[in-house]
């Protein structure tokens, strides 16, 4: 139902090593050589990737994870790249990606800070014959040649079912909701809201529960969140939930709720599955976060970046439609997994985090009960 929405053809399809090599790569049929590739060449010598992270302060995951995992992937296959932060710097973005392409790169994969800016940098890499894939966020109206993600309203519809069951643990009666939404210029914080409204507008409907305050949080901030936050909760004290769209967002939450004591009492959400997030889960403080495996986003992405800078075209199964130009994205859309309590085990145990970053200090006796080895 919520794949029509989106127009996912294939949500959750795997990249399934199905790349059809068009490039050179094949010594002994060096006579097909591909159209408007300098094809031997290229096959000697893959180009160099230029990665582009947004920032640091929205999330852990883009330096500890998405950086670890990418580059990981780049030097197991031998190839040149480069991976830089934007630090939310729009401006810079642009700058980064200019001199990737005059340093040498013949293939970008972009994590966009608004989708304009995105555009700027896939029209100038495309005039240049520079493929641009879009990393985590779709950028809309851009045409990026491919879309690396997850199913971003399942990530959404998982918060509210989440947020949901910990309502119904706590035999809330009619509670108020409030929701603290992603950066309204990040694609993935309208699907996340587009997942998390599916499963609690029609609560809101029924006089079930009791529509609160709902804002979105510039640049996905959590300095930012904290101030919204405090203001809804001095206009609406009597917040009895709290869907917070990624893990920062609901530790700003939680911290206002902490001064109130109310932390544990009111059930917050998130997403990501960092530390911090997992301990605000083991202290139940936050009700559920969501996991995505970001080594198989980051090892499908670099999969793609690889086969490019070889001059070969890859396909993959599955397209995601751009809403602006109505025009398919080949994608690969992996699959979000919930977790609470007794499954924050899991995370540990795909080795996401460690146990000893999570089960430090206080920590260790609630890892203990989480069945964390
Ligand atoms: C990502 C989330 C992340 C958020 C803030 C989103 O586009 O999908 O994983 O928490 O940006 O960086």
């Amino acid at each position: 139902m919520r794949k029509g929405i989106l127009g996912l053809t294939a949500a959750a399809a795997a990249l399934s090593l199905g790349l059809t090599a068009c490039g050179g790569d094949g010594g002994d049929n060096s006579g097909a050589a591909p159209s408007g590739a300098a094809s031997s060449e290229a096959a000697a010598k893959p180009g160099k990737i230029g990665v582009i992270l947004p920032d640091s302060k929205s999330s852990p995951r883009w330096e500890t994870a998405d950086r670890k995992y990418l580059e990981e992937a780049f030097k197991a296959a031998g190839v040149e790249y480069d991976i830089q932060n934007a630090q939310n710097d729009k401006t810079a973005f642009q700058t980064i990606a200019d001199q990737m392409i005059t340093n040498g790169a013949t293939v970008l994969a972009i994590v966009n800070l608004d989708s304009g800016t995105g555009k700027a940098v896939i029209d100038k890499a495309k005039a240049q014959g520079v493929p641009v894939i879009d990393y985590d966020r779709l950028t809309l109206g851009g045409g990026a040649s491919y879309y690396v993600s997850f199913d971003n309203v399942k990530v959404g519809q998982l918060q509210g079912e989440g947020l949901v069951q910990c309502l119904t643990d706590k035999k809330a009666d009619k509670p108020i909701v409030a929701e603290l939404n992603g950066s309204p210029t990040d694609n993935n914080a309208t699907l996340f809201k587009q997942g998390y409204d599916s499963v609690l507008k029609p609560k809101f409907d029924s006089g079930e529960y009791v529509k609160g305050p709902d804002q979105s949080v510039p640049d996905w901030d959590p300095r930012k969140a904290g101030t919204i936050f405090e203001q809804m909760f001095t206009s609406e004290p009597k917040i009895a939930g709290v869907l917070a769209a990624n893990d920062n967002l609901g530790n700003a939450a939680i911290t206002v709720l902490k001064k109130q004591k109310l932390n544990g009492k009111v059930p917050v959400t998130g997403q990501d599955a960092g530390v911090q997030g997992l301990q605000n889960v083991l202290a139940g403080d936050q009700c559920m976060t969501v996991y995505k495996a970001v080594k198989k986003e980051a090892d499908a992405a670099a999969e793609l970046a690889i086969a490019l800078a070889k001059g070969e075209k890859p396909t993959v199964s599955g397209s995601v439609k751009d809403t602006e130009t109505g025009q398919d994205v080949p994608s690969v859309l992996l699959d979000p997994q919930s977790i609470t309590f007794d499954s924050v085990k899991d995370v540990v145990a795909d080795g996401y985090v460690t146990k000893e970053e999570l089960c430090k200090g206080d920590f260790a006796d609630k890892c203990t009960k989480a069945g964390i080895q």
